[in-house]
């Protein structure tokens, strides 16, 4: 079995690696196309039909395509930039693989199973993570999505050669459940000596846009007194990001950044950067954020400079199905049930449809990172995990 896993993992292993073993599969990407193509066919070997449901998400199939009582499970294949490869891929594989578990066992699936690879889960490309989720569920209108820009001004529409479709709630209400297989971004299970758990809750987060203005002038002949250095007001909000997210207990990011000019010898005019800010209630989030943005906005009278904060995107506290979840739990002989501070298109899916995680243990708790890894007997107990509850539930 492990070696199943291991023959079916290296056939991806090397679609978007870079040179430092990270990945960059963006979102529509050319490798996430190749990756794509390899999930149509993985479907058409296993005689299962794909469904694209116009908003970039596809859909393999065991049973009727959209049948009633659908069984939801899959993940998606887009990573952040030179991030890790078990991150989405991982449950995708599962899946397949699970579907093969399945049918060895001659088990015919009273329900239609369906193998979902979820569009843009991270936001690395268009800005707005579970973009996929969101469009489907009605989280976001296709409009917007519509118009969200990549760095290089491709348009989520033009990258998907149409505009979405948008929401489809005859489709979402079809579901019975969603179970997403994810590597774990954590050391919990680790700890717990468990190769498998089960997700409990999704810590409520959201990003911020910052736009951090001064004025741009000469490095070398501005006086230190006359400047209006938005750099500065950058650097005190970063570092008070992270001791307001250590006084509350939360976790605040400021990972990506973008100057204007970008010269060495140029004061910049505009600093932009995104505040990654999550929490384990929505208070202590929204209290965190606003302590942030306060504390900026001083600073940035102190330096003559200018804030403008636009909120990019907002995920809202996900609390997994209880009985659900507890029924997994079960069903896995006592599996550990733990909650994370990262998002997942089934935290989106939650809201509508009841839904579940099974993590994989990730002995380094290492992700969004090229070091992130699941040992190969462990994904296999994924698999075997994951075979398990569509069982049960399909
Ligand atoms: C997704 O991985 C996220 O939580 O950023
Ligand atoms: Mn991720
Ligand atoms: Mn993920």
């Amino acid at each position: 079995m492990t070696a199943t896993f291991q023959r079916l993992w290296q056939e991806i292993a090397p679609i978007g690696r870079d040179s430092k073993g990270g990945y960059s599969r963006y979102a529509l990407s050319a490798p996430e196309l190749v990756l794509r193509d390899w999930f149509r066919n993985q479907a058409a070997r296993r005689s299962m039909n794909v469904t694209e449901d116009g908003n970039g998400n596809l859909f393999a199939w065991w049973g009727t395509p959209w049948g009633h009582h659908a069984v939801i499970t899959g993940s998606h294949f887009d990573s952040v930039p030179h991030g890790g490869g078990y991150d989405g891929p991982l449950g995708i594989v599962s899946a397949f693989l699970a579907v093969d578990l399945l049918r060895e066992r001659g088990i015919t699936p009273a329900k239609p199973i369906g193998i979902a690879a979820f569009v843009e889960e991270e936001g690395g490309r268009f800005g707005v993570p579970c973009l996929g989720s969101r469009l489907l569920t009605g989280a976001i209108t296709p409009e917007k999505a519509a118009q969200l820009c990549d760095a290089d001004g491709i348009t989520f529409a033009e990258a998907l050669g149409a505009p979405p479709a948008g929401a489809l709630p005859d489709l979402v209400t079809r579901m019975s459940a969603v179970v997403e297989l994810h590597i774990e971004q954590g050391r919990a299970l680790d700890d717990l000596g468990a190769s498998v758990g089960v997700a409990s809750a999704i810590w409520p987060h959201g990003r911020w846009r910052m736009d951090f203005t001064g004025a741009g002038d000469h490095a070398g002949t501005t006086r230190m007194a006359d400047r209006q250095d938005p750099m500065l007001t950058f650097a005190y909000t970063v570092l008070a990001a992270n001791k307001e997210a250590r006084l509350a207990g939360a976790h605040a990011t400021i990972a990506r950044v973008l100057v204007e000019p970008n010269a060495t010898n140029a004061i910049p005019s505009l600093v932009r950067g995104w505040l990654d800010a999550r929490a384990e209630d929505t208070a202590t989030l929204d209290r965190l954020v606003e302590a942030v943005v306060k504390r900026a906005h001083e600073r940035a009278s102190r330096d003559g400079t200018t804030l403008a904060v636009e909120p990019e995107s907002s995920s809202p506290e996900v609390a997994f199905d209880h009985a659900l979840r507890e029924r997994l739990a079960g069903i896995l002989g006592g599996a550990p049930i733990l909650p994370t501070g990262a998002g997942h298109d089934a935290g989106v899916l939650s809201a509508h449809v009841p839904t579940a995680m099974l993590f994989v243990r990730n002995p380094t708790g290492v992700s969004h990172s090229p070091a992130e890894h699941a040992p190969d007997e462990d994904c296999t107990a994924g698999v075997r995990a994951l075979a398990d509850v569509l069982e049960t539930l399909a």
